[in-house]
């Protein structure tokens, strides 16, 4: 299929409800036919109507619609779409879709889907945040489903955060180059990420703040882009992403070892772990003992995993990270040279400014005689931006 033709359309109960009527006149510019379903509480925010005219279609809002002769049931309905949108989705239909739950026509329509879905989340930046909305769109992507967005800014409610829904061109583009951007079709890519922990003793270690989300999100957006993807990941708390074949370890030196003998068998290495820089020299085999006012430690430096994949003879595409403080440009260029990386991925950490621990990120992308920036946003479209720019690359310097 080259493209979308039968656009399936949700819409929740949420103030951005308004933006999908563009949505729609925005589908049907790319020639697709779009059909549209209303939760209840979407019908507060605008009318039916104005979907009607727009699609051209009736709009169905009943799970039971015995009356409407345009009305299709669930089933015809779901089988009918070649994909489906729902935009705006709210908490609670998130929570629904991620439990199964099917109390209206809109879950229902879901759960009897076989064909591809994207959500298109929107709500207040707390409720975004809370964990188990968290938990909910994660389980919604390892079931498959496409989350596009939501965008930082100032929100309807006054205040400002992650949870705008992402504007109807950002949407449609999505919804559209999810068929053409196959842009890894076939390609083995291997990605690490998330901290190491280094042990000093058998209860205590060494590790860093980084929350794994970024390497997991490059994982998903590869896979999504039609790659064959091997994450070796360090301990994180996340789920490990579906059709992904996850390698979990622990040290630097377990890192080093699970991404060298898979690097010469890939395409492409990105390497979004934050790796220690040093372990104990020695670890203690009982628990060190609280004694004296102060004490030393001997660390030892850790093998460089990126560099010794970029020094391999049958090296694959290698994209590093910079996490930086200060200087972000003179030291991601002085590494991307120092270590004989095809590109390099620059972000500030602390200072409030994204990257660890954050949902959200900006990347300075730097190359031997380019570079480009990617504006802040949720980590999984940075991830698709960043898998975008590295297919774009590895294309021009033909490496492997
Ligand atoms: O030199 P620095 O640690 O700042 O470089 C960061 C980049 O190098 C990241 O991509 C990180 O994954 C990688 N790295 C590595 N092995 C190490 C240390 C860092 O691959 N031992």
């Amino acid at each position: 299929m080259s493209e979308y033709k039968r656009i399936l359309l949700g819409v929740s109960g949420g103030i951005a409800a308004y933006k999908s009527a563009e949505l729609v006149r925005l589908i049907r510019k790319r020639g697709a036919e779009v059909r549209v379903v209303m939760t209840a509480s979407a019908m507060q925010f605008v009318s039916p109507l104005t979907f009607q005219a727009l699609s051209g279609n009736a709009v169905q809002t009943d799970l039971l619609d015995a009356e409407s002769e345009n009305a299709m049931d669930h089933i015809s309905l779901a089988r009918w779409a070649d994909a489906m949108v729902i935009a705006p989705a709210t908490a609670n239909v998130i929570a629904k879709l991620s439990h199964g739950l099917a109390d209206d026509l809109l879950s229902t329509l879901y759960l009897a889907a076989t064909v591809p879905v994207y959500i298109a989340p929107a709500m207040n930046q707390a409720m975004w945040a809370k964990p188990v909305t968290q938990n909910n769109i994660a389980t919604l992507r390892q079931h498959g489903v496409q989350v596009i967005g939501p965008e930082p800014g100032e929100q309807a409610c006054g205040e400002t955060g992650l949870g705008r829904m992402s504007e109807p061109s950002d949407i449609c583009a999505r919804l559209f180059a999810g068929l053409a951007v196959r842009c890894l079709e076939g390609l083995n890519v291997l990605i690490s990420a998330g901290p190491t922990r280094e042990p000093l003793d058998p209860v205590r270690y060494l590790s860093n703040r980084s929350s794994g989300k970024m390497g997991y999100a490059l994982a998903e957006a590869a896979r999504n882009a039609g790659a064959a993807v091997t994450l070796v990941s360090g301990p994180v708390s996340l789920a490990p992403p579906a059709h992904v074949e996850t390698v979990r370890v622990e040290t630097a030196a377990q890192m080093y070892e699970a991404v060298l003998t898979r690097a010469e068998a890939s395409d492409i290495y990105i390497g979004a772990a934050a790796v220690a820089d040093y372990t104990p020299a020695v670890t203690q085999p009982g628990k060190i003992k609280k004694e004296g006012e102060q004490t030393h430690l001997i660390l030892q430096k850790t093998g460089d995993i990126l560099a010794a994949v970029a020094a391999l003879g049958r090296r694959p595409f290698t994209v590093g990270f910079a996490a930086e403080t200060d200087d972000l440009k003179a030291y991601a260029r002085d590494k991307l040279a120092r270590k004989n990386l095809d590109m390099i991925a620059a972000n500030w950490v602390g200072r409030g400014s994204g990257g660890f621990e954050s949902e959200q990120n900006a990347l300075e992308v730097f190359w031997k005689d380019g570079k480009k920036s990617l504006a802040m946003t949720g980590k999984p479209r940075l991830a698709e931006q960043l898998i975008e720019l590295i297919a774009e690359r590895r294309a021009v310097t033909g490496r492997k």
